[in-house]
């Protein structure tokens, strides 16, 4: 109970409610895996360094292995007297090979303890975002392909503003998701230092091997300072700015999900398996999941503004405060690999309506620009001269109701009397979608290219 963990200094234990706010077992018993490889290596080098005996080293990680196993098989008894993930498995340890067990904490502060055990599952989860966000790329590489020559209008504004390719609307999202990888690498790569050993504060008078350590754990070398090892979570803001970031990407996705399924659009359908009804509404089909998406960021960025104020203006070294970093990240990362799930689920499931989409990209004088762009090409115009030209002419079709495809030549040559007959080749969404050739543009020769490069690169 609560006073025998702090030895001979308390002599009663904590009042009720001292024990619900201190308490954080429930939360970072998500550490235990982390925490045991943490002490494994810990106790290992204790040993090498002649800091423990080799033999209680043993009993330490036959012990250690011992409640791994426990714990994977759920039978571990967590406690919330004992406060934490840390001495949690500590207790058990001396329940189950006695003495030795107390020799695990030479050289070490639950401080550089958590920070370490931290660290390493957030190496861990970004990893898991980096393999939600290829899978991700994957589901959306592969409609892109199927699609790389359909028509659909492209908007600024939302308003209908030139043909694109589905194809290379998708493969915008795929782009997308790569900076957000390397985002989560950078993350990854900046937190990957070792605090083990910074003990309380300070570091410790015994002669201890950081760098083995370092090594055993897989971080690339033991931190240089001793209070910023055990004080520091800009790690944690880090790969959650990198966390809130990819759930805006997500989201926007998402928000065109709904959008395009809904009957106004007709774009986009999803299948049963991502649709859901309505208890009063017999014909509804709802995209719930992107929905969800789509408000993912408002729980994660609330993650990250959270940890934000609770590291704000924190004076070294470690505070009790730091023990609520954790709830933050591990939700945040649990809402986004769900959200990953989702969206790479529905981009495998989404279907389109080729006709809705090719009708809806010819609407609204999509090929207006096209009308501009012939006039600077054939005729010599001036760009802002075409521009001026083509919305006159825009005007005129609009007054009589019709698309520039149907409206008469000679309407067209009362603006500008050097219009030909073969201006009506560029006038269609296909068509203009199809010229669109430059290096990142829509055109399907471009898309197919790309298609090649992400496939390629998506491989294995
Ligand atoms: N449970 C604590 C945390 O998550 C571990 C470190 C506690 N250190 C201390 N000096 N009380 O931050």
């Amino acid at each position: 109970s609560g006073h025998d963990m702090w030895g001979g200094r308390f002599a009663s234990g904590p009042s009720s409610v001292m024990e619900a706010i201190n308490t954080s077992v429930h939360i970072d018993k998500r550490l235990a895996e982390q925490d045991i490889d943490g002490s494994l290596a810990h106790a290992a080098m204790l040993a090498a360094c002649g800091i423990i005996s080799s033999e209680d080293a043993e009993q330490i990680a036959a012990g250690l292995e011992a409640i791994r196993q426990d714990i994977r098989a759920g039978c571990f008894d967590w406690k919330p007297s004992l406060e934490d993930v840390h001495m949690n498995i500590e207790a058990a340890l001396k329940e189950r090979i006695g003495a030795p067990a107390g020799r695990l904490h030479t050289a070490r502060s639950r401080n550089d303890q958590v920070a370490t055990d931290f660290r390493l599952w957030l190496r861990a989860a970004c990893e898991r975002a980096i393999e939600g966000l290829r899978a991700y790329q994957r589901a959306l590489v592969e409609k892109a392909e199927a699609h790389f020559d359909w028509v659909m209008p492209g908007f600024t504004h939302l308003q209908t503003a030139q043909p694109v390719s589905l194809g290379h609307h998708l493969l915008c999202w795929v782009e997308a998701a790569e900076r957000d990888i390397g985002r989560f690498e950078d993350a990854s790569r900046r937190l990957n230092e070792s605090p083990l050993g910074a003990a309380a504060l300070a570091g410790t008078a015994f002669a201890i091997d950081r760098e083995m350590t370092a090594r055993r754990l897989g971080f690339d070398r033991p931190m240089a300072n001793s209070l910023d090892a055990v004080s520091a979570r800009d790690f944690a803001l880090e790969a959650l700015s990198a966390a809130t970031i990819a759930s805006v990407n997500l989201s926007r996705f998402a928000e065109e999900i709904v959008l395009w399924t809904s009957r106004r659009f007709g774009f986009a359908r999803l299948t049963d398996a991502f649709s859901t009804g309505s208890s009063i509404m017999p014909q509804k089909r709802n995209p719930d999941a992107a929905e969800l998406v789509r408000a993912k960021p408002g729980r994660i960025a609330g993650a990250l503004q959270g940890l934000i104020l609770v590291c704000k203006g924190l004076p070294l070294a470690y505070s009790k405060d730091l023990q609520e970093d954790k709830a933050l990240v591990f939700t945040a990362f649990d809402d986004l690999e769900l959200a990953l799930a989702a969206m790479a689920g529905m981009a495998a499931d989404i279907s389109f309506d080729r006709d809705v989409l090719e009708a809806a990209a010819g609407e609204a004088y999509s090929d207006a620009t096209d009308l501009a762009d012939w006039l600077v090409r054939e005729l010599g115009l001036p760009f802002r001269e075409a521009h001026h030209v083509s919305g006159s002419i825009v005007k005129a079709a609009e007054k009589k109701g019709l698309p520039l495809s149907k409206l008469p030549l000679d309407e067209m040559q009362a603006v500008e009397p050097r219009i030909t007959k073969d201006v009506f080749e560029v006038l269609s969404a296909r068509a203009s979608m199809e010229s669109r050739t430059s290096q990142g543009g829509t055109s399907p020769v471009r898309v197919k290219e790309q298609i090649a490069v992400w496939k390629d690169r998506l491989k294995g």
